[in-house]
């Protein structure tokens, strides 16, 4: 094995901790042997996390710092990943990338933002707050939305707790169900991110960026329209099934594009050109 700055091999990464976020999610923190080529990657990339004898799943950057180290934040869904959720703090993973184009951070630079999670989606979009908030002058306004299912769903509880507290950040939690522990510490509104999108001071000069389940995109997509953002300054993660990672296995294809390689993160101007992608995404 050899270090990530070859993005075909994967690198050894040694798991340091493990940490339960909710329900089947987790986050790790994997320490690096050669961080060379890792500590370039932007907030939207992903890396292939490799388990020896099992195989490989995409996984979203979701550190704004990546040094030595990266946080990934995983839910358990199948093969890999039941098997990452067996292992613990000290043994090894192998990781390759970073892969694919990330959110056009030059595009926002002295940009207003609104940033918008829907469930796991919050993954690549907390490395895309981290960074902005490192970078904090760079940046006009900034308004993040974050929705879930149950509050009981919410990831990064402490994290937002800070946040909600911060004032150069305007943050909004949103839960179809309202219930359980985390009422008195982080204030949830109760709805959909659609909802908080009418709420928020939101108006055409923002740049958005936008990651969540399938089903999500077209409303948000409409709400953002109906607040007069332009096709150009929306922008989406797309997930799709993915193999290779580097455009070589058509696992990813659609409409003419490789979503590994040309994606994940594309503006609606360059979708509408791919309208499968949009009505499947
Ligand atoms: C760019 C990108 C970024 C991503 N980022 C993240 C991230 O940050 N965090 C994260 O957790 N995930 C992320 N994903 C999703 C993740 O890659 C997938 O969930 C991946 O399939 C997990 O691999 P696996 O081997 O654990 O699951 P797989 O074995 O591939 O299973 C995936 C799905 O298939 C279903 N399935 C599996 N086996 C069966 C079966 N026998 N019968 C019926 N259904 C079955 C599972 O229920 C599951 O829904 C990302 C995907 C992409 C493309
Ligand atoms: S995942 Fe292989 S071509 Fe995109």
């Amino acid at each position: 094995m050899t270090g990530i700055s070859n993005p075909l091999l994967p690198a050894k990464g040694i798991i340091r901790s493990i940490v339960p976020l909710a329900q089947d999610n987790f986050l790790f923190e994997v320490q690096l042997e050669q961080p060379d080529g890792l500590s370039n990657c932007q907030p939207g990339q992903f890396v292939e996390l490799w388990i020896p004898g099992v195989g490989e799943a995409p996984i979203s950057v979701c550190s704004g710092r990546v040094g030595s180290s990266i946080e990934l934040c995983v839910r358990r869904a199948g093969r890999v990943t039941n098997a990452l959720f067996q292992m613990s703090e000290g043994e090894w993973v192998g990781l390759r990338g970073p892969y694919g184009t990330g959110f056009p951070l030059s595009a926002y630079r002295g940009q207003n933002l609104v940033l918008i999670a829907g469930g796991l989606g919050v993954a690549p979009i907390r490395s895309l707050w981290q960074y902005i908030l490192d970078h904090r002058d760079n940046f006009g306004e900034l308004i993040l939305i974050y929705g879930m299912r149950h509050s009981i769903d919410l990831l990064f509880r402490a994290e937002f707790k800070i946040l909600l507290r911060r004032r150069d950040i305007d943050v909004y939690i949103a839960a179809e169900d309202v219930v359980g522990p985390e009422l008195p510490t982080v204030s949830f509104q109760l709805g959909r991110v659609t909802d908080m999108i009418q709420l928020a001071p939101i108006t055409a000069n923002f740049q958005a960026a936008i990651c969540g389940p399938p089903v999500m995109y077209k409303y948000v997509v409409q709400e953002l329209k109906a607040k007069g953002i332009s096709d150009t300054n929306i922008w989406l993660s797309l997930e799709r099934h993915m193999k290779c990672g580097i455009g070589k296995c058509g696992h990813c294809f659609v409409g003419g594009q490789f979503t590994c390689k040309d994606g994940p993160v594309f503006s609606l101007a360059d979708l509408l050109f791919l309208p499968e992608a949009i009505e499947c995404a």
